[in-house]
Order: structure tokens, then sequence, then C-alpha cells
């Protein structure tokens, strides 16, 4: 038996009884420190676990037991400080400070695993690292009869660099079920994130029972089903039935909050106010400046906002609450009160994005408000408007969070922003001395289509693998102390079930885990996408959905002097060939490999690509038609 092992983070190799094993050293999110040893633990056909039985261990043990268990077939069993265990879990007796709450170190010998934390979270996060390094077939449901249960023996130590490592959830534009939320759960904290933020509430749904306004879920959590491009769906008529859509009932969240809680992950609510109110304004009319919101109906898709003029969008309906109407703070007095007492987080995320201001420019109460108060214009409406919700907020022994516009007109203070419209927002918070969490749309928004248009379902703005890779929730000259840290937005007015949902997080949120988890220093493109490549495996294994969008090559078109169209063919993934076809057909290996830009031939209409890492597909076959690429390379002129 022969063995080979590579250098430290690096992708190893084990010659093993005349085949050739995988054996990699591939964790997402890297590690602070890997150092390879030779030789490898195998996993014994009794495997006991030695874990202490705390409440707080039972996710940590349950999670290596269940995974062990249905993919090796083996007999597994925990027992509390076994002697001579091939598995150890260990909390440390005193505080290991290199390590803080959610570090752990993980030793692998050819004896023994041992995984020590001072924090049952650090334990888990381990035993997260460990299954990276089990053989692929760990991921499989049933048990993988040919696997080599093998484990490379290393020493990792390990820490996350920011305490706010946040995945959104928008469960608002389409409704995901308890147990869609749960796989959720299951699928982030694979990663290390411990921040699930749930968007609750917009036009198109109002998902969070509330208790003495029953119409918020009766009415405002439902819509009519429709399919098609987001944004331009018909008006819904009266006879459509509004039977699309769900809502959370408040032991369904507290069972969610509990089940986050077991996994290390806090849960932080949205209640987006004031703007994508129209779920509670069609709930209850009384709560709109807008007379004629008692005939509005709960968006469907079709268009409600004008946004030809940039933002904030120009409504065509009224989909906000008045800041004007008493009834307002009371009704959110209320809800707050109730998301509070449910949702044990510190924060309360309020929302304030993208909120018209035309139908409130007409509203004589709004106006007689801003004399009243002094409010020199829309931005200090809406600012009066957080201040007295951050009061609210306050009052119940929590804090807001709010997206960037919460800045405009003058910050609440003891607010918290999330700065989505780059980074200007947070870095402006935080010399404020206001708490930041980082989640611009260069990097982080994870419903943009991560290929050529051509290819994914439509959507306004396009972030690839390499540019979401570049996160770096920490701007030069900030105070670290204010960015608590980072998180990718999963907006779902595109994502209608769960399979595409996967698609959209993957490997998009293996990147932005890198950048809230490891150090900087540690992140490597080359690197970290091998290491993706092998988690595409453990995917398919897995039977989970992910974007192959990273192979697809990327257009650039532009016109020559003379009116000729160029095309110029770039690649994320360095090792692999693009091949093509301008004869309409379908190219594969042996056709001609793109070497330098092309110009199509006279008569040509269709460019086909298709790319390979040696003789495998790895892209999806594309049809891009050269009238889609002049026609593109004209707007550029
Ligand atoms: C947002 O994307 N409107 C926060």
């Amino acid at each position: 038996m022969k063995k080979c092992f590579a250098l430290a983070g690096l992708i190893g190799c084990l010659i093993c009884q005349g085949q050739t094993t995988q054996t990699p050293i591939a964790i997402i999110p890297e590690p602070v420190s890997v150092i390879a040893g030779a030789g490898y633990f195998t996993l014994p056909q009794n495997i006991v676990i030695s874990a202490d039985v705390q409440p707080a261990m039972k996710e940590v043990t349950g999670l290596l037991k269940e995974r062990l268990t249905q993919s090796t077939g083996r007999t597994v069993t925990v027992l509390p400080a076994a002697k001579d265990a091939p598995i150890s879990l260990l909390l440390n007796t005193a505080d290991d400070n290199a390590l803080g709450n959610e570090g752990y170190r993980l030793s692998v010998s050819a004896k023994s695993i041992v995984v020590r934390a001072n924090k049952p979270a650090g334990l888990f996060y381990g035993v997260q690292s460990l299954l990276q390094l089990f053989p692929k077939e760990i991921e499989s449901a049933t048990v993988a009869r040919n696997a080599n249960w093998i484990v490379p023996c290393v020493e990792i130590m390990d820490k996350p660099r920011f305490g706010w490592r946040g995945l959104m959830f928008d469960v608002a534009r389409h409704f995901f079920t308890k147990a869609e939320v749960k796989q959720f759960i299951d699928d982030m904290v694979r990663y290390k994130y411990n921040l699930l933020h749930l968007h609750l509430t917009d036009d198109e749904g109002w998902r969070l029972e509330i208790k003495g306004f029953p119409r918020l879920t009766s009415i405002g959590a439902w819509n009519v089903k429709k399919e098609g491009y987001f944004g331009t769906f018909s008006a819904p008529t009266a006879d459509e039935p509004r039977t699309y859509g769900g809502f959370y009932t408040q032991e369904d969240i507290k069972e969610l909050v509990q089940y986050a809680k077991d996994r290390f992950v806090n849960i932080l609510p949205e209640i987006d106010v004031p703007g994508h109110s129209l779920a509670a304004v069609v709930s209850y009319p009384v709560l709109s400046g807008t007379p004629e919101a008692n005939t509005y109906r709960v968006r469907s898709g079709e268009e409600i906002m004008d946004w030809s003029h940039g933002a904030p969008p120009i409504a065509l309906v009224d989909n906000t609450l008045s800041p004007a109407n008493e009834k307002v703070y009371d009704f959110l007095d209320k809800i707050i009160a109730q998301v509070a007492q449910l949702f044990p987080f510190e924060y309360i995320h309020l929302g304030g994005d993208e909120c018209p201001k035309n139908y409130w420019e007409k509203n004589e109460a709004i106006k007689q408000l801003m004399q009243k108060e002094g409010l020199k214009n829309m931005e200090e409406v809406q600012s009066y408007f957080e201040k007295r919700l951050e009061k609210i907020v306050a009052s119940k022994g929590k804090k807001l969070m709010g997206w960037d516009e919460i800045l405009e007109g003058g910050l609440a203070p003891g607010a918290a922003v999330m700065s989505w419209r780059g980074i200007k927002g947070g870095i402006e918070a935080a010399k404020q001395k206001h708490e930041v969490v980082m989640s611009p749309t260069t990097y982080a928004y994870l419903d943009y289509m991560q290929a050529d248009g051509i290819t994914e379902p439509r959507v306004y703005a396009s972030l690839r693998l390499n540019k979401t890779y570049e996160f770096e929730p920490l701007p030069d000259g900030v105070d670290p102390a204010y960015i608590k840290g980072g998180q990718a937005n999963l907006w779902t007015e595109q994502v209608y079930n769960y399979r595409y949902l996967q698609y959209m997080l993957w490997p998009r949120a293996f990147a932005i885990a890198e950048s809230v988890w490891s150090p900087k220093e540690k992140k490597n493109w080359t690197h970290f996408f091998a290491k993706v490549e092998k988690q595409f495996e453990r995917f398919d294994i897995a039977e989970k959905k992910y974007s192959p969008g990273v192979y697809d090559p990327i257009f650039t078109a532009k016109l020559t002097a003379g009116n000729e169209l160029r095309i110029e063919l770039g690649k994320e993934v360095a090792e692999m060939d693009i091949y093509y076809s301008f004869d309409n057909t379908f190219p594969d290996y042996f056709y001609p490999k793109y070497t330098t830009a092309l110009i199509p031939p006279k008569d040509a209409v269709m460019l086909k690509v298709v790319t390979y890492k040696g003789k495998k597909q790895v892209g999806r076959m594309i049809a891009m038609p050269l009238s889609e690429l002049r026609s593109r390379a004209e707007k550029k002129k």
C-alpha cells in the first residue's frame, strides 16, 4: 500500500490497494490552519463516539451519528467519556483562548479523530469540517457499499473571521414551507453560516401569524399563481383563485427558532415597512394614506413600480404604510411586540428599502406632519418614521436593523444598517458609530443571474461566482468594531421552488461562506474552485441541485471599424476549453477550439458553444443568436 499526500491545504491523493482513491482536504470555508499529515484513519465497523451528553450537544452528536449511519451502514454509538473511542468530541475544561465560542481543533491520526472546542458550537463546526474530510459517499442517503471509509490525517485549527455569517431567505415573494426552511438551515450550517434572515413580508405576501390581525394571513398571505417573467405578469382577473401562498403560525415559528438554535443559528425576522407593504395594506387599507387602497389586491407579480427613473421607484399603486397615520404606529407596536416575543435574536429588521414617495408627496396628512415636525423632504419623513419605529423596537428590548435607505434623512439612534446598495452605506453608518452588516448587490445578491442571460432564467443583473468570491465585508479604513459581518441575499421573485433555490444558492454561497469565515489571506480562487468541484461531486451524490453556470463562457461582443461583429469568449475556469460552431450544429471536443476573438462567417446566424475539461463536457450547450450579440455590441457603442 503506497501513500502520497499533498502539502497543507492542497487536494491530496492516496494510492490504495492498487486503486486511486481521492482523499481530499477540501474544506469550505477554508480553515485558519490545515497541516496535512501522513497516513489516514480507517473507520472501524463498530463506531464509538465519545462525547459529552449535555443537551446542547444533541445536534452535534446526532448529526455525526446520522450521517455516518446512513452512508456507512455501520453501528454508531455515542457514549459519554468512552475510553479509547475512535472518535471523540471534547469540550475543553479550560478555555482555549485561540478558539473563542465558535472555533475548534480537529486532529485526525491513524488511531483516532478528536475534535476539541470551548463550546458546543465549535464542536458542531468541527464536525462539519470532519464530514467534508470523509469520502464523498458520506453524502449518500443509502449505504454506499463501495466506499473506502478513510479520513486523511490532518491537524486543523479553525475559528470564524466574523460573528455574523448570514443568508437572507425571501419567503414572501414565493412562500416556502416550514420543512423547506428547515432544509435551508441544514444546508447553510454545513458551510458554517450562523444567521438566517427571514424576509417575512412584502407586496406579494405576509407570512407571519399576528394575533389580533387575522386578515394579514387570511388575505395578505395569498395571491394568484403565475409563471413566466415575474414583474411582467398580467394583472389577475377577479375570478382567478387567490390560493397561492401560505404563512407560518406562531407555533411554526417557535419550532423553526428552536430548530435553528439547536444548529447554532439565529433567525433575524424582517417585517419590511414602510414600502414593500402591499400585503399589509390590502389586509388593512386603513394603514394606507391613499383612499383607493381598499381596491388593491396582494401582488401576483404584475407591474406595480416604475423603475425607469431609478430609485426610489415611482409607485403605480401605493404599497406604503402612511407615516402620518397614528394607527400605523399602533399596528406596528403590536406586531413588533409579538415578533420580539417569537424571535429571541437581539435585532428586528424593519426593512426601509425602496420606499416610493410619489403618493406621500400628494398626501395632505403627510404635508401637515412635515409642517408640524419641521421635516424638509420625503427622506426626512421616512427618517421620522424610522426613528419612531426604533423607539418601539427599543421598548421591546430589541435593536432595529434596516436596509441602508434608513440612513437618508438621518439615522435613528441605535439603529444598525444592512448595506445593500454597495458598501458605501455601511461605511457611512460605521463612521457614525452604528453597527453594520455588509450585503452589497455587487457581490452578495444571489437572485442575480450567474451566467449569460441567454441560458439563465432572466433577471435584470448578473453576478458570477468569481465576483462573489471577491466579497470583502470589511472595507479598508473602517473600524472593524462596527462591521458585524456579511451576508448574501436570496430574493425569490423568480425562485418558484426549492430545487431552483438550491441552484441559485450553490456554488455562490460557498464563496460567501469563505468571505465571512476564512482569514482574508487564506482566500485563493484556484484552491477555492478546486474545492467547489469536490463539492459538486458531493452534491451529485446527495442529489442536490447547483448551478454549472461557472463553466459557461463569458460573451463579449464588439463592432470592428468595418462594422463587423467581433466576439470574445472569456472564462472563469482556467483549465477548460471552449468549442464552437457557426453552422447551427452542436459542437463537441472535435469541433474548433476557441483560441482568439471570432469574426462570424458572412451568413452565419448562430454561435453555439460548449466547454470541456479534457474530454468531459462541463458547461451547457449554449445557442447564442448573432443578432443578440450584435444588439449588445450596438448598445455598447
Ligand atoms: C433590497 O434589495 N431592496 C434590499
